[in-house]
């Protein structure tokens, strides 16, 4: 038994085949039938004859609906006229579904293709998307491996908010209330103090009520912490991580690019260093784009779309007033209306993939902020532990693993950057 790409890259015209998989396209001409298979690595077409097949045989093989799954044994040939250059003669097949209707066919509205997703993630595009996704996540953990960091696990049912109150969703638990993670970040840091540097891939909950190109109610967050490290020691780390994963992407999915319509080149110039812009400075870029904003002004996904048309490479915005982002952020010391943080902001109209910075270390100041955001100090004891006991500099960062999909796929909406969309509108199939 072989896979369709082995075949095509290793076998010869006249070479016998034995395959498996699944009907993408029929064709009939009278005593001659034509069925591109499909199976999780490309697509070849069978021909299928009267010349090798009985009556009975040709008849059940002739009159196959798409999707339906089989196994054929074959003569491989040569042929220009085929899709991918080969063609296979059936000499015999087993048959193990026959469908009737399958209920994907062209032309179909976006809702329906969002209640039969569990059906449209065989689609050839959506396929092509899945396998991009698949690099990009093994690019990401590689990366830090790599680099020395411990993958760890953190909960998903949790009692502290770490991104404000506003998005958290509320799940009962026997008699109290839980919330779903927003972020692995403050338990990331917990672990900072014996492992040092560590990531996660873990999903992350919010409950947004707008709905935007960009906004998912569960997505995959990968995030990671470091012991030590500065705001500026974390930028250089990213960096050198989405030029990682975007070029692993490259390398192992140009076919998915090419389908997909991808400007590769366009990707291949994706290189660290990334700009980095001072919030005070980018808002008064703005102003000779008409942007209209000022100083305070929060960045949604409307303005960053309009700065990031003018970017062919990712960027930092730094130091943001401390009001737009949460209480945890470091206040500059040169500046403590502004923080050490960063939001990476992808080109091409894209915007925010990242939000990263240094965490305050010392505990009055922390303290002193969490009053000031009216949070309840109870609740964060063991937060507030990590800088009573062997407190350090660190800093960390969360990226938004389906919006970085998203972008280097170039894709109009965050649903088509992950296999099940969870929305405001959505949870099923
Ligand atoms: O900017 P955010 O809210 O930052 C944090 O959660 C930090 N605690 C992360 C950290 O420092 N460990 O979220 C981080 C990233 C965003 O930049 C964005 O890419 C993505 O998560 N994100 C979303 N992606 C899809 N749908 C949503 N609703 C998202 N909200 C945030
Ligand atoms: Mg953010």
């Amino acid at each position: 038994m072989s896979y369709i790409r082995d075949v095509l890259n290793e076998e010869h015209d006249g070479s016998a085949v034995h395959l498996r998989g699944w009907v993408y396209r029929t064709r009939s001409s009278g005593k001659l039938s034509f069925i591109v298979l499909r199976d999780s690595t490309g697509i070849i077409q069978l021909l299928a004859s009267t010349r090798k097949l009985q009556d009975d045989k040709y008849r059940e093989i002739s009159s196959l609906t798409i999707e339906s799954s089989l196994e054929v044994m074959g003569i491989l040939r040569k042929d220009d006229r085929a899709p991918t250059g080969y063609e296979v003669e059936i000499e015999d097949f087993k048959l193990y579904q026959r469908n009737e209707n399958y209920p994907i066919t062209k032309d179909q509205g976006e809702e329906f293709l969002l209640d039969n997703r569990h059906l449209w993630v065989r689609s050839r595009e959506f396929t092509a998307m899945m396998k991009v996704r698949s690099t990009v996540f093994k690019a990401f953990a590689d990366f830090y491996f790599k680099h020395g960091y411990y993958e760890v696990h953190t909960p998903f049912m949790v009692s502290t908010a770490a991104e404000g109150g506003s998005t958290l969703f509320k799940v009962p638990f026997f008699d109290e209330e839980v919330y779903l993670t927003q972020s692995s970040q403050f338990y990331l840091e917990t672990m900072i103090f014996s492992l040092e540097n560590v990531f996660t891939i873990a999903p992350s909950f919010r409950a947004e009520k707008s709905r935007t190109w960009r906004h998912l109610t569960e997505y995959w967050h990968g995030e990671v912490e470091a012991a030590w490290l500065h705001n500026e020691d974390m930028m250089q780390v990213e960096e050198q991580m989405i030029e990682y994963i975007v070029q692993e992407v490259v390398k192992n999915n140009t076919e998915e690019l090419n389908a997909l319509g991808r400007d590769v080149e366009f990707l291949k110039r994706i290189k660290a260093p990334f700009r980095r812009i001072r919030y005070a400075d980018l808002i008064k870029m703005t102003e000779s784009w008409g942007l209209g904003m000022k100083y305070g002004d929060d960045l949604g996904a409307d303005e960053e779309r309009a700065i990031m048309v003018h970017f062919d490479q990712p960027i930092f915005v730094t130091h943001y007033p401390s009001k737009l982002k949460t209480f945890y952020h470091m206040p500059d010391p040169d500046n403590p209306d502004e923080i050490l943080c960063h939001d990476m902001l992808a080109p091409e109209g894209y915007g925010e993939i990242v939000g990263g910075g240094e965490r305050i270390s010392d505990l009055n100041l922390l303290e002193k902020r969490m009053e000031d955001y009216g949070l309840n100090k109870d609740n964060y004891y063991w937060y507030l532990d990590l800088r009573r006991y062997g407190s350090v500099p660190h800093s960390g960062f969360g990226l938004g693993l389906d919006r970085l999909v998203l972008w280097i796929l170039h894709l109009d909406n965050i649903k088509e950057a992950i296999p099940y969309p969870r929305t405001i509108r959505r949870t099923k199939p």
